[in-house]
């Protein structure tokens, strides 16, 4: 099944709304017609600076996408600081990623937190990118597969077969976040295989569910990445602050 490619870029806590602008201003200007033919590609900025990008990629009619990095799972209500889902939806977020390892870790996330939101992002009409991944001590011990087919189970729990279709994972192993050490192709594509056959064992076909690798992806290692059959895209962090980068990431045919 033709799965069309998503490259994300997580800004993660990087850029205020006026670099945010300059950012998606580049990135807008180095991107071609064709590279959104081939590939969807999507930009997650801070919260503070979705309403500027989001105007910018109005105006110019750009066929970048928008995500945000986080939600609420209620629609509103009294929870100080938070975000609520159909905020980001009249925003025209298209995407939310939840869950998140850095939300995990230091947010006490769990997969049952995670459901909630990819639910709720779900109910509001947008995609949820539902990340999963081992931390270094799991994947020493040979834990890497169990853990995350434990928290695409928990995390994907009770969505529909259409939803588990739409949705998309990111795999992150957590010890390739940030460090300059991706891990193999290879041993990333067999746990993004794991991802489709556990998803698919929740709820009929997954073929056509997208799986993202993320963890140091660059320019120079994403064709490798893309080239394995069960990667559909990447999340990309640290890469994607730079728009010149962020573009030969997706323009990695070439
Ligand atoms: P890096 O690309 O900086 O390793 O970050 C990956 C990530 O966490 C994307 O969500």
């Amino acid at each position: 099944m033709a799965r069309k490619p998503i490259i994300a870029g997580n800004w993660k806590m990087y850029k205020t709304h006026l670099e945010a602008i300059a950012l998606v201003q580049k990135l807008h200007y180095l991107l071609r017609p064709e590279d959104h033919d081939k590939v969807e590609t999507v930009v997650c900025p801070p919260f503070t600076a979705l309403r500027a990008v989001q105007t910018f990629i109005e105006g110019d009619n750009s066929s970048i996408e928008l995500g945000a990095q986080n939600c609420h799972w209620e629609n509103e209500g009294a929870y100080t600081g938070e975000i609520a889902p159909p905020m980001l939806a009249r925003l025209k977020c298209r995407y939310v990623i939840a869950g998140h390892s850095e939300r995990r870790q230091y947010f006490g996330e769990t997969d049952e937190i995670v459901n909630k939101k990819a639910k709720a992002i779900f109910a509001n009409g947008m995609t949820p990118i539902v990340c999963v991944g081992e931390s270094l001590e799991q994947r020493d011990a040979g834990e890497t597969e169990s853990f995350v087919e434990q928290q695409v189970r928990g995390s994907l729990a009770g969505l529909t077969a259409d939803q588990l279709k739409e949705v998309v994972v990111a795999y992150e192993p957590i010890w390739a976040i940030g460090t300059g050490r991706n891990a193999q192709p290879s041993d990333a594509n067999q746990v993004c295989g794991l991802i489709r056959k556990t998803a698919g064992s929740m709820k009929g076909d997954t073929g056509a569910l997208r799986i993202q690798y993320g963890g140091s992806v660059k320019p120079g290692n994403i064709k490798d990445f893309m080239a394995e059959d069960n990667i559909d895209g990447a999340l990309v962090g640290g890469a994607s602050l730079e728009a010149e980068d962020f573009a030969l990431i997706v323009r990695y045919r070439e």
